[in-house]
């Protein structure tokens, strides 16, 4: 890491992107336009979703992230009407939506696996939820026209689905879902079946489709740059909980538990206890580190008590020559590396036996005229008392 970087906190990329969409989606408002409050949903003893709370704004596009099995199609489903709440209100633009059956609601739903009909064109199946609601000819003609271009598909209006490549027939799945207007947008892991490299080319112009359109999109997905890549606000989920809510950069930066750390990005977790608790200083004393965590802001808490503190990877200095000794540095030996091109992830291991990552520019080497430390080789951490993040949990 060139010092230059190193002295400031790093501006994540998910930052720039964030401040992207916030001036492409500047109408979002803050009522709250759907509200969901204590839901819960059993299967027999299996608490699949415990008592969610959470308010979405109009235009907003919010991801729900978590990992398998952690309760994220079941609440999907339940805003579709195809599963109902054990317990729980659900609010839409005013209207509580919990006895309606799903096709009296103004929701739509694109499912996990979006099946196009086969035998039917392009525009065919644009059109097949409007014929369903028996619109008139001329009204369905107008939408599907307008959902062609949309998505950029008018090249192949009369095309079958076999003929399309994968992001392609996914385009088409999202214009079938957005042609009927609905006031929610359900996408289930709506990028899932398309290969990693299509997929991230398609993130941006999906997000894109759906701001345009200015329809309230709720997203699930397991990949955690698909929803900081996509959504203006993320929902962390673990056993049917939601434990973080908040934009990109807030719940990367400010983590508010273990799960959350760990889950979105790599962190260093240090377990320790707290020795020193001032306005502007907080210790944790770590024999995972060996030493002293420093932090010039976060918790307050009695002496003593339990906490971990996460430190990001490229939040960690990487130094051949030794640093001076005091809080937030430990002497360490590189025990690995991972090339990269432009960066390297060096892990190296503490006498604790702790391994910490650090993400090194290549360049950091060259502007301080050394050369790459390589595997065995005496070395050492530190990082600014801003860098890491006390958690209680
Ligand atoms: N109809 C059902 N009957 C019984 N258990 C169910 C049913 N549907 C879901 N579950 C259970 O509820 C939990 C949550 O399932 P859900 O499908 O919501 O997970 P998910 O977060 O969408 O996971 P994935 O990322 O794998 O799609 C799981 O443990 C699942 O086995
Ligand atoms: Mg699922």
């Amino acid at each position: 890491m060139t010092d230059a970087v190193a002295a400031t906190k790093p501006v994540q990329s998910v930052a720039g992107a964030q401040a992207a969409k916030q001036v492409q989606g500047g109408t979002t408002t803050d009522k709250p336009y759907l509200k969901i409050s204590g839901v819960v949903k059993k299967f027999g003893e299996h608490v699949a979703v415990d008592h969610v709370d959470l308010e979405i704004r109009q235009h907003e596009i919010f991801a729900l992230l978590g990992s398998s099995g952690c309760g994220k199609s079941t609440l999907l489903r339940m805003l579709a009407g195809m599963d109902s709440p054990t317990s729980g209100k659900i609010i839409l633009d005013g209207q509580d939506i919990v006895g309606l059956e799903p096709y009296e609601r103004p929701v739509n739903m694109m499912f996990q696996s979006y099946a196009l009909f086969p035998h039917m064109t392009v525009a065919q199946n644009i059109a097949f939820g409007l014929k369903q609601d028996k619109l008139p000819k001329d009204e369905i003609a107008a939408r599907v026209d307008v959902m062609l271009d949309l998505v950029q598909m008018r090249k192949y209006a009369s095309r079958k689905p076999h003929q399309l490549s994968g992001g392609q027939q996914q385009r088409v799945a999202l214009a079938r879902s957005l042609a009927k207007r609905p006031k929610l947008l359900l996408l289930d892991e709506p990028l899932g079946a398309l290969d990693k490299k299509l997929r991230q080319e398609t993130q941006l112009e999906l997000a894109n489709t759906i701001e345009k359109v200015g329809v309230t999109c709720i997203m699930v997905t397991h990949d955690q740059e698909e929803a900081m890549t996509m959504a203006d606000r993320i929902g962390i989920m673990s056993e049917g909980r939601l434990l973080q809510v908040g934009s990109p950069t807030d719940i990367y930066e400010y983590p508010n538990c273990r799960f959350t750390a760990e889950f979105i990005g790599e962190s260093n977790m240090f377990e320790g206890s707290v020795t020193v608790d001032e306005a502007d200083r907080v210790e944790i004393t770590s024999a995972e580190l060996g030493g002293v965590v420093s932090v010039d802001h976060g918790i307050t808490g009695p002496k003593g008590m339990h906490v971990w503190a996460s430190i990001r990877p490229e939040d960690v200095r990487l130094d051949r020559k030794p640093v001076p000794a005091g809080p937030n540095m430990a002497a360490g030996v590189v025990e690995n590396i991972a090339y990269m091109g432009s960066y390297s992830i060096y892990h190296i291991k503490l006498a604790s036996g702790k391994v910490v990552k650090t993400v090194v520019p290549s360049s950091r080497w060259y502007d301080a005229g050394e050369t790459a430390p390589t595997w065995g080789d005496q070395v050492y951490v530190s990082w600014r008392t801003d860098a890491p993040v006390i958690l209680t949990m």
